[in-house]
């Protein structure tokens, strides 16, 4: 890969709407509350939302970041208001196949501020720094059959559908079938 440790401090990604900087300590009580605040349409898709979710496991997720961003195993940014900096949600590179070069690209985007196209527009930004930057040649978006809205964002994000995989994800003990989407460097130049 090219560069699997990038500066984390010196990474910023901006398309003058949406700005994306990896996590800092002190982003745990906005990125806490914007969890709390969305845990019905979270936690339908993301496990990790669940109903007693809580600020400690916020603070422990978050000091793991360092640590997997120099391990080249996970790249975590905030989502901002590139305007006014308030935070609106997560994004992520996971999952990290170093010697095929691909990895996992997943979001979520705080109820208050759905459906203003936020999580297409990380979607693009990030997966252009992770060709950019830390070379990968595809990351994969994998989402949950019944998943409307974001069935919908990959797509608004000029991912390609590639099928169905069955069995592909566990939620809440319960194994369900995901649709494959990718995107390869020259997707994003439409
Ligand atoms: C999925 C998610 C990230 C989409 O983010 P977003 O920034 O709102 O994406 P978009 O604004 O492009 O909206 C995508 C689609 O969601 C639907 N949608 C958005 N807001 C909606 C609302 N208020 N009511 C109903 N549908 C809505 C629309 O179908 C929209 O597509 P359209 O713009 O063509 O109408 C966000 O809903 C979310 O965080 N959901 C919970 C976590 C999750 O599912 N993460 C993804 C796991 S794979």
């Amino acid at each position: 890969m090219t560069n699997p440790n990038p500066d984390r401090k010196k990474t910023t990604l901006t398309d003058g709407k949406i700005l994306l900087r990896p996590y800092q300590k002190n982003d745990v009580d906005d990125i806490h509350r914007a969890i709390r605040e969305s845990l019905k349409e979270m936690g339908a898709w993301l496990p990790f939302a669940h109903p007693n979710y809580n600020i400690k496991e916020t603070r422990e997720w978050l000091n793991k970041r360092d640590k997997e961003w120099k391990q080249g195993i996970a790249y975590d940014f905030g989502i901002f208001d590139a305007k006014d900096g308030s935070f609106i949600g997560g994004c992520g590179i996971s999952g990290v196949v170093k010697t095929m070069r691909h990895a996992n690209l997943g979001y979520w985007v705080r109820t208050s501020r759905i459906g203003e196209g936020i999580a297409p527009a990380a979607t693009r930004l990030l997966a252009k720094w992770a060709f950019d930057v830390i070379g990968l040649t595809r990351v994969e978006v994998l989402v949950a059959v019944g998943n409307k809205k974001s069935l919908r964002a990959a797509l608004k994000s000029g991912a390609k559908k590639e099928g169905i995989l069955r069995n592909r994800l566990v939620m809440y003990g319960k194994a369900c079938d995901a649709v494959m989407h990718s995107i390869i460097p020259g997707d994003l130049k439409a």
